[in-house]
């Protein structure tokens, strides 16, 4: 394989619901390694992407290529196995475990032996090595005070660093992100970013980030694509997408 061939190729992709189009003929391609932005208005279709990309949905048309290979019919775990994770719009964790075993059953996952259930009720004991790695994470992610706190205890921010944790520790090639920041204060947001911009220079994980926190994007994202009302209107280098007019009447009144 040509090392200029994208990591993620995604064609085309249209997708429906009732007659109502969330995405129309939408392609974007993510290479090795760099963040890209995703940003528009509420509504764009900017999750309905995520969700044809990670397989939760099944786009009505077109192609998805990750590591050259198609992803068509593919369902989540598949994909996920292949090296694409993603965390949610709304947070979304197991309850009645503290932070470490969240992230022990991502990396029991991992290795897929079967035992998902088993693990994630706690039945089984993990190894050092298990160990090891979990508290390599924490500390990557500054959760290291927190490891034995229970999910419930934390603060958003907490969990939202808790549920990046869980992603990484996959291994993933691809990242999809959506919305870290949102319902994080400015400090956590900038915190958050800081995570971000050290986890891709340590694991060269390629992230496709959807961020309505405008300086956290230009920040972070090298490239970004806009999405307003299912149709892609914009891509290019991050300061010259902002600076386009269309995408600043898109975003009218956010302040870009
Ligand atoms: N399961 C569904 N059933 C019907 N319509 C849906 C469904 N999911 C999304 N939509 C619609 O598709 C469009 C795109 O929604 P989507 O959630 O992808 O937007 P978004 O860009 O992620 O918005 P936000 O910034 O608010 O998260 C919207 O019109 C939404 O109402
Ligand atoms: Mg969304």
């Amino acid at each position: 394989m040509s090392e200029a061939q994208a990591l993620l190729e995604a064609e085309r992709i249209t997708k429906r619901f009732a007659g109502i189009s969330a995405l129309e003929e939408v392609t974007v391609e993510v290479h090795r390694g760099e963040l890209v932005g995703l940003i528009g208005p509420n509504g764009a279709g900017k999750t309905t992407l995520f969700d044809c990309l990670s397989g939760k949905l099944r786009p009505d048309e077109g192609d998805v290529r990750f590591d050259g290979r198609s992803l068509v019919g593919l369902p989540v775990h598949r994909r996920a196995r292949l090296g694409l994770a993603r965390t949610f719009q709304r947070i979304e964790l197991f309850s009645g475990m503290n932070v470490r075993d969240q992230l022990l059953v991502a990396e029991r996952a991992r290795h897929g032996g079967g035992s998902f259930l088993r693990d994630a009720v706690g039945l089984s004991r993990p190894t050092a090595d298990e160990i090891e790695r979990c508290d390599r994470m924490l500390d990557l992610l500054g959760l290291t005070p927190d490891a034995d706190r229970p999910i419930e205890s934390l603060s958003l921010g907490r969990g939202r660093l808790v549920e990046l944790g869980r992603a990484l520790m996959t291994e993933p090639k691809l990242l999809f992100l959506d919305e870290p920041s949102s319902g994080l204060d400015r400090r956590e947001t900038h915190d958050m970013g800081t995570v971000l911009q050290a986890v891709q220079e340590r694991s060269h994980t390629a992230i496709l980030l959807v961020e309505h926190d405008v300086p956290m994007v230009q920040r972070l994202a090298t490239r970004l694509y806009v999405l307003d009302a299912g149709h892609l209107i914009a891509s290019g280098p991050t300061r010259e997408v902002l600076d386009d007019p269309a995408v600043r009447a898109a975003y009218l009144g956010v302040g870009v």
